[in-house]
């Protein structure tokens, strides 16, 4: 039957492997809500506006052909056809994604698209910052992942083959940083099970995952 799955939490906190993972097992589609942020914040650079004029950013937003796909075994990104799945993963975007996301009319937008897909899709696993407290709030399953902030500089590290001292200082940046600002996308829901995976293995936390769902 249906189900809808939200599953937030910081960067290198495990959101992305253990999403695709449980996606595939559950026969469901997959959303990676980051992709589509650090996609319009690719626009955005391209268009050369000023990324601290919010109105400027917006209009880039709303304009932009932004497609996503949901298949969990791969999927692709394209900003007015043209495929963007490395760009988005490039420093240029990742140094500029928070404020393009701190921006309350992309948020908007965003958010409205991605309800909209999963008002589409019969089963779907959904990860970002502000999915089971903004944009799912109905979801069957809602998971606030964390870990320690050694163990997700050296995930993230690892992933982009990176420096891990360097790594864990940019983690530490961006967390300091959104967290002081008026706009910090990740939230809690109130009822979203917390699952600490510092020890854990992304088979552990799947596991888990189908248990509370009983899939
Ligand atoms: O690399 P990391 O896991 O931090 O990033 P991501 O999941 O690809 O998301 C990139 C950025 O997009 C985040 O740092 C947030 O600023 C923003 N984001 C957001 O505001 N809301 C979401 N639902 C997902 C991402």
């Amino acid at each position: 039957g249906r189900c809808v799955v939200a599953v937030d939490g910081p960067s290198g906190s495990g959101k992305s492997t253990v999403s695709r993972r449980l996606a595939v097992d559950l026969g469901a589609r997959y959303l990676d809500t980051g992709a589509m942020y650090r996609a319009i914040t690719w626009a955005v650079l391209r268009s050369g506006v000023d990324l601290t004029d919010a109105e400027s950013v917006a209009k880039v937003a709303g304009e932009v052909d932004l497609r996503i796909g949901t298949d969990p075994r791969g999927y692709g990104v394209t900003a007015d056809g043209v495929s963007v799945d490395r760009e988005i993963r490039g420093p240029e975007v990742t140094r500029a994604v928070s404020a393009v996301a701190a921006v309350p009319a992309v948020r908007e937008l965003l958010v409205a698209r991605q309800r909209e897909m999963i008002a589409n899709s019969e089963r779907i696993v959904i990860e970002g910052r502000d999915i089971g407290a903004v944009v799912a709030p109905d979801a069957d399953l809602k998971v606030y992942l964390t870990a320690s902030e050694a163990a997700r500089a050296q995930r993230r590290s690892a992933e982009d083959a990176a420096d891990v001292t360097v790594t864990a200082a940019d983690l530490a940046r961006r967390d300091r940083l959104d967290s002081t600002r008026k706009v910090n996308p990740l939230q809690q829901a109130p009822d979203a099970v917390v699952l600490d995976t510092t020890e854990l293995g992304i088979d552990e936390v799947v596991v888990r995952l189908r248990e509370l769902l009983n899939e």
